[in-house]
């Protein structure tokens, strides 16, 4: 991002040996500061301080006295980007590329945004903070450069592209990028493109995405994803599902779920997300949450706050 000018947090990383730049480092930015410990550890090598003087001693903490042991031998620090995250997806032949619709997806356990980290407890498309306006700056400023960027660096890459990114103040600010889809973005996101996918996939090998009309559902897409109990945590497998094949109107996508002696059941933390689209957002929402009530198994849980954050959005348009 930096070679290529894409716009991203500033950050630096630093090794023992060079504590005194980080601490210095650490003086050019604005309060909070965000610490991470560059290699594993366990979900807790992220620290957020919001003093620099606790900011300077869990610097010290890190690297120094290696609190998280190897795994803080580096220690990226990074300028804090207050702002709401959506996910962007490109796909590309390599030299053409195609901007499929924006995501916004759930990441939390806990309704309120609250407890731990999953791979994500829902999804909602298209995203309401994400207008024409902006998504011309993410084309203009992160996507035609990272394509780019891919061409001079000799990369062929042909797929999709994930782009994380924070909206700070109506400005895009990548945060990570990953060579696949998301989950569950994708089950959100695939339902609105409705050009034949297999056709999209040709048109990658064969370079040829140019030829290609995009066709995107306009409609709202949201899924709920129901997990087992537990989740992110320790959870149960093998419970009996049932009441998912009186899912009319939505879609079930099966993802942690297997089949045995004839009966479906969970064998995984996220379990099924349940898709619907409609006119609103706030449509696609209830009709998912009415889907899922229909299904049931031992200590189904789901967050039952999908959208609600996005509400305002619209009392805006509508006001
Ligand atoms: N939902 C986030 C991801 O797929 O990485």
């Amino acid at each position: 991002m930096q070679r290529h000018n894409i716009p991203t947090a500033k950050y630096k990383t630093f090794t023992k040996e060079q504590l005194a730049d980080g601490l210095a480092f650490l003086e050019t930015l604005k309060p909070p500061f965000v610490l991470k410990a560059d290699g594993l550890a366990a979900g807790k090598g992220v620290v957020i301080p919001t003093e620099l003087s606790e900011a300077k001693k869990e610097l010290t903490e890190m690297l120094a006295n290696e609190k998280f042991g190897n795994a803080s031998a580096k220690v990226v620090v990074e300028e804090f980007l207050n702002g709401i995250e959506l996910s962007v997806f490109v796909l590309t032949d390599g030299k053409n590329y195609k901007i499929l619709p924006a995501a916004k997806d759930y990441k939390r356990i806990g309704d309120g945004d609250t407890g731990l980290n999953t791979g994500g407890m829902g999804a909602v498309s298209p995203v309401p903070f994400a207008d024409d306006e902006f998504l011309k700056k993410v084309e203009t400023q992160v996507i035609i450069p990272t394509i780019n960027g891919l061409q001079k660096e000799n990369i062929t890459y042909k797929g999709f592209i994930f782009i994380g990114l924070m909206n700070v103040n109506n400005e895009p600010y990548v945060i990570e990028y990953n060579v696949r889809m998301g989950d569950p973005e994708t089950e959100v996101v695939i339902p609105r493109v409705q050009n034949d996918i297999l056709e999209l996939f040709n048109a990658v090998v064969t370079e040829e995405l140019n030829t290609i009309q995009f066709k995107i559902d306009e409609q709202y897409a949201a899924t709920v994803m129901l997990v087992s109990g537990g989740y992110p945590g320790d959870y149960e497998k093998g419970k009996k599902i049932t009441g998912f094949e009186a899912v009319s109107d939505s879609l079930v996508f099966h993802a942690g779920t297997s089949l045995k002696n004839g009966e479906v059941c969970t064998n995984g933390g996220r379990v099924m997300a349940i898709t619907s689209y409609v006119k609103t957002m706030y449509e696609a929402v209830q009709k998912s949450y009415r889907s899922a009530e229909k299904v049931k198994y031992d200590n189904m849980y789901y967050r039952k706050d999908i959208g609600k954050d996005l509400e305002k959005y619209f009392k805006k348009e509508n006001a």
